[in-house]
Formats: structure tokens, sequence, C-alpha cells
């Protein structure tokens, strides 16, 4: 449903250059949760909002294509665009207050995200579709938190609110970007289950640092390590064979559901600058298997989908 080619993103500052997405390629396919999960500052927030061109100012694309019904969306007119965003492909943004106005009730946020997408829609059609949707969400007294503001609202339900100003348009893709990071962990599991619920059988783009999300809700998962894709796979088979370095430093830092194992590990070191350039493999300051190739030239894809030179099938054991 979208495919990524190649992706490039830098950020001007003052003083740098910063590297955020490095040659990025993927695809979402019809119906598919995919995740995407890697540590901050690897650039998943800056990957998401380029699928949609909501860039910062200071953010271009260099290189690469997004793909998405025969268009591609870095070479699309904003015109065009505004009809995608929400529309078709709805997102949840990192922090809730992005989405939703302050200074606005909920009711009439969600009936106006309503009626941009439906124009021809009557305000009562609108009314009893926002009502509709925080039935939908599971939130109780849907009628009186119409009638509030959201900073009113705990956490849990600003959040369900923004899913449902997500899915007020119907999109046939939701992209979500830590939508639970915010929760305490019983909300989080509520509103994952919700997510799950609500998107069934539809493409959903799940962005989080946390890799037990991740194994809750997806069909597949790319790890993401310094704003490149390191390693792709079911998620099944990335939980029983983690082939990237980084992507068992990953899952040894995350508590397992039974209880067992071993101490949770966090990785050592801290992932590089990414305003300076990079020689090698990116991961290699921190990899405790690394090789003398590892310092010097940049791994490919090997394997599957595992960019690391230790499964480059000429390495000498
Ligand atoms: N507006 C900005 N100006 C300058 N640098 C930025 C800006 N937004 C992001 N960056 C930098 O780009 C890189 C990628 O940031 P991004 O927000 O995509 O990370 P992330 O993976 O979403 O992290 P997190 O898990 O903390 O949300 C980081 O190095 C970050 O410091
Ligand atoms: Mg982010």
């Amino acid at each position: 449903m979208i495919e990524v080619k190649d992706l490039e993103i830098t950020i001007r500052t003052q003083s740098h250059k910063i590297q955020a997405v490095r040659g990025v390629s993927f695809k979402l396919n019809e119906g598919e949760k995919l995740g995407i999960v890697g540590e901050s500052g690897c650039g998943k927030t800056i990957l998401m909002k380029s699928l949609l061109q909501l860039l910062p100012p200071t953010a271009s694309v260099d290189r690469g294509e997004i793909w998405y019904e025969g268009k591609d969306l870095v070479k699309l007119q904003e015109k065009e665009l505004q009809k995608i965003r929400g529309k078709e492909i709805g997102m949840i943004f990192q922090d809730p207050m992005t989405s939703l106005n302050p200074t606005l009730k909920v009711g009439y946020q969600i009936t106006e995200g309503y009626l941009r997408h439906f124009p021809s829609a009557t305000k009562k059609e609108a009314e009893a579709r926002a009502l509709e949707l925080l039935v939908q969400v599971g939130i109780p007294e849907p009628q009186l938190r119409l009638e509030q503001y959201p900073h009113v609202l705990s956490g849990g339900l600003r959040q369900r609110i923004v899913i449902a100003l997500a899915l007020a348009a119907e999109p046939r893709i939701l992209i979500a970007d830590e939508p639970t990071t915010a929760l305490d962990v019983t909300v989080q599991a509520q509103i994952l289950d919700l997510l799950q619920h609500l998107q069934k059988g539809k493409s959903t783009l799940l962005i989080t640092h946390d890799l037990s999300l991740v194994a809750a809700f997806c069909d597949r998962v790319l790890v993401m390590y310094a704003g490149q894709i390191v390693e792709e796979a079911d998620v099944e088979e990335l939980f029983a064979r983690p082939m990237h370095p980084y992507t068992q430093k990953l899952l040894q830092s995350i508590p397992r559901i039974d209880g067992k194992g071993e101490r949770l590990l966090p990785i050592a070191g801290s992932p590089p600058d990414l305003s300076q350039p990079i020689q090698g493999c990116a991961f290699c300051p921190r990899c405790v298997e690394s090789m003398h190739i590892c310092r010097e030239k940049h791994p490919p894809f090997f394997e599957k989908k595992v960019r690391c030179w230790l499964l480059d099938p000429r390495r000498v054991k």
C-alpha cells in the first residue's frame, strides 16, 4: 500500500546538518500491522512525518520516493496531499496535544474534522458521528466528553480522543507514532487492545521504542538504528531468532512476559551523532562482535534483511 524507496532526509540546524534518515526502504502491505522500533533519536518520527510530507521546515527529503496509489508523495502538490492526509492515511502523533487544540471542545474538534473530510455531510450528521466515534473508542459518558476541553481529560481518555480523531475519516491506513508512551502500563494495554480491535484487517504502521508493544500488536517489524533499517523480519521470527547484534541487545533490554530469563541489560554506549559522517556500520562502536570491516565499510543487507557484516556468507569464522 505504501512503498518507501531509498529515502534520505536531512535536518538543518544553525551549525549542523543532521542525517536523520539514511537510505530507508520498506513496504507496508495491505491489511498488515507493521512495526518500526528503535531507540530515541533514531529517526522514527521524522520518517513517519515524511510519509505525509509533514516534515518541519528545516528538514528536507534529499533522495528517495514514497509511493502510494501510483503517486510519489514526495513530488505531490500540497493540494493533493491534503486529500490523502487524514482521509486516506490517518495519523496519531507522538504528542497527543499536537492533534488536539486545547482551546476547543472535544465535540467541536471531531465534528470539524469530520466535515473537512466529508463536506457534503450536515452538521447534525457530523455530530452524530462524533458521538458514535467516542462510543467506539470506549469513552464513558461520551455526551459529556463532547462538551469538555482536552486538558481536563486524563491521558488515557485524551489518547482515545486522538484515536477517534484519526479514525473519523475512516482512513485506509493508520500510522501511529508512540500512541501509548505517555500512559501507564494498564492504560497502555487498553489502548493497544482498542487499536487492535479498530484496525482489524486494516494496514497499520506502529512506531515505538518498545519491542513488547511490537510483540503484542505487529505481524512484521523493522528495526531502526541511526536513521537506517538494520533488520526486517516477521515478529515471531524476530523474537525467536534476532539476527542483528543491535536487535539482540534490544531484546535483552525488555522484560519477558513469562518473567524468566536473564537480567535486563541496557545497551552500553550511545547512538552516533547524526550530524557527523558515519563510517562503516553505525552500531559498530557498541557491538561486542565487531570485526575490522565493520569499522571501515557500511554493511549491505545479508540473509533476508539484516544489515550486518557478521552475516556475510564469505565470513571465515
Ligand atoms: N526539528 C528538528 N530540528 C533538529 N533536529 C531534529 C528535529 N527533529 C528531529 N531532529 C533530530 O533528528 C533525529 C531523529 O529524530 P526523531 O524525532 O525522528 O527520533 P525518534 O526516533 O522519533 O525519537 P523518539 O523515540 O525520542 O521519539 C534526532 O537526532 C533528532 O535530534
Ligand atoms: Mg519520535
